[in-house]
């Protein structure tokens, strides 16, 4: 994909016709999670299909929707839906949203998503502060001509994830009595879920969760300079660590279930972002 920036700067364009999205709190509801999307007041959607060079979202229980509006009496920019590699898209149209958050002036940038439990602690319905990521999914985004516009061309990915927005979370957090774990996420192209002997290889090499998503979001985050926090809903022990087999039924149906937890925490953290 020639020409990123235009096609980033076409979109922001598009988007700032509808509403001004400059100092809000920019959201990606991962699966389970998009009921949060319902709770926006005085809403503007725009569909994705409707937004000059933006993909269009495929997954079943991921509606493509920009939605802009208040939560908690603060501006938030939320994606419902989000844009998998597995889905076939090149990795630089699937964070591009990112990039076109960034025009718009968002302020910072919270990441959810469904994850796979690797550290032996976790349990099903755990929620996991990314600290840091292993990019194990084969892709960059930033790969081809650097956009200078954006950033340089050899980003530092220590501190990827906001030090002060992981402290928010973690504050936040105690406040409303939510244990938090902190953990590496490690990206896996998908979309078959991994194999036991994968996630043996990704224990041993640090990481805590496993997922299919969020790594090419929080490199071209960190890239630009968005300040990002993510943060893992563990659905499922990973691979070989039970009996039971993998599915995204199951993903979905954990992750519905600590959803009112789930909710009420980015919403305090968004508040206070
Ligand atoms: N692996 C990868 N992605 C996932 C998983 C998993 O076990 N669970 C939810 N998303």
């Amino acid at each position: 994909m020639e020409d990123i920036y235009n096609k980033c700067v076409e979109a922001a364009e598009y988007i700032k016709t509808k509403f001004d999205a400059k100092d809000s709190i920019g959201i990606v509801l991962g699966s389970g999670l998009g009921e949060l999307a319902e709770e926006i007041e005085n809403p503007i959607s725009i569909n994705y299909s409707d937004i000059p060079n933006f993909p269009v979202s495929t997954v079943e229980g991921h509606d493509g929707k920009l939605i802009f509006g208040k939560l908690n009496n603060t501006n938030v920019l939320c994606m419902k839906g989000r844009f998998h590699y597995y889905e076939g898209y090149d990795a630089q149209s699937l964070t591009m949203y990112v990039r076109v958050m960034k025009l718009l002036g968002v302020k910072s940038l919270i990441l959810t998503n469904a994850a796979g439990g690797i550290n032996n602690t976790f349990k099903p319905g755990t929620l996991m502060v990314i600290d840091d990521f292993i990019n194990y999914m084969g892709i960059n985004p930033l790969r081809g001509k650097n956009i200078d516009e954006f950033g340089v061309r050899f980003p530092d990915m220590s501190k990827a994830l906001s030090p002060e927005l992981r402290d928010l979370a973690d504050e936040c957090g105690k406040e409303i009595g939510i244990e938090l774990r902190h953990g590496v996420y490690m990206g896996f192209m998908g979309p078959c879920f991994e194999t036991p002997a994968e996630i043996r290889f990704a224990r041993i090499v640090g990481a805590d969760a496993a997922g299919m998503s969020t790594v090419p979001e929080l490199i071209v985050a960190k890239h630009c300079s968005l300040p990002v926090l993510g943060i893992s809903c563990i659905t499922n022990l990973a691979a070989g660590m039970t009996n039971k087999e993998l599915s995204h039924e199951e993903v979905q149906e954990v992750a519905n279930k600590v959803k009112d937890q789930f909710k009420n925490l980015i919403k305090l953290i968004i508040e206070r972002a």
